[in-house]
């Protein structure tokens, strides 16, 4: 049962701002980074595969990892979480959309305008200039055609700054939205944890949809103990019936 006063915040707001992670997209089968046996961080150590300092020690390890991402997510499909978040942007006068999630879901899903906080998994970016590249033959490690560097996922790593316009747009969304929606996210990575505390700072109503609430939840008017991809499709049923 869905509370009365998180319907009608719903239903009345102007500016609906949400956070995805990883969470949204564990239903298509895309595994979380920090869950007990299943997050891809109970593989891997971070520090050999998502830093700068990691690619130039060992760039063939770090695109092996990638290219088995890029695989497992281009296999996979958007699942209601993702396709109701789609449809919530035809449901409110406006939508912005922030994920941390590097894997195009929302956008597959019919999520247009999407902020990737953390970059694409898809995209190949030049070393040293930072220009995408188109993708050429699958060298083991691809240089850039214009000044001959290495080539690297377009993802953002630890310790890296995140690009200038997504921090914008997602942070004044976040000042100026009347509800915040934090789906599928530990909460734990900054600066992308600390959008939904702005948002509760600016008097937004702040939920959040997580099977396993974290320690921010406190800090928010409501946590939806549930899978993304139940609870999303119940939360748009019943605030539009
Ligand atoms: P995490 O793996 O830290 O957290 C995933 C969250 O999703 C957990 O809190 C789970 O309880 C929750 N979850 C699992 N299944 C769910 C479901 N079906 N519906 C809703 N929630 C579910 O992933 P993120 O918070 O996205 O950054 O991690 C943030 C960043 O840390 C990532 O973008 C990545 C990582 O290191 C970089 O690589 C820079």
């Amino acid at each position: 049962m869905l509370p009365d006063d998180l319907l009608a915040a719903l239903r009345n707001a102007q500016h609906v701002c949400v956070l995805t992670g990883a969470g949204i997209s564990a239903e298509s089968g895309v595994p979380t980074f920090r869950e007990a046996q299943s997050g891809l961080w109970e593989h891997y150590d971070p520090l050999d595969l998502a830093t700068p300092e990691a690619f130039l020690r060992n760039p063939e390890l770090v695109w092996r990892w990638y290219r088995w991402r890029r695989e497992l997510v281009a296999n996979a499909e958007p699942n209601a979480g993702h396709i109701a978040l789609a449809r919530l942007a035809g449901l409110v006068p406006k939508l912005t959309l922030v994920t941390q999630n590097v894997d195009g879901l929302h956008q597959r899903a019919g999520s247009s305008g999407v902020i990737e906080f953390h970059g694409n998994l898809f995209e190949d970016r030049c070393f040293v200039e930072g220009c995408i590249v188109e993708p050429g033959v699958e060298d083991s490690v691809p240089t850039c055609p214009g000044c001959g560097a290495q080539v690297r996922p377009g993802v953002i790593w630890f310790g890296e700054a995140i690009p200038e316009r997504a921090l914008h747009e997602s942070f004044s969304a976040a000042a100026q939205c009347d509800v915040f929606l934090s789906i599928g996210t530990s909460s734990l990575v900054y600066p992308a944890a600390g959008l939904a505390e702005i948002a509760v700072k600016a008097g937004a109503t702040v939920v959040e949809i997580n099977p396993n609430p974290t320690g921010l939840a406190a800090l928010f008017d409501h946590a939806i103990s549930a899978e993304a991809g139940t609870a999303m499709p119940a939360l748009l049923e019943a605030t539009w019936p």
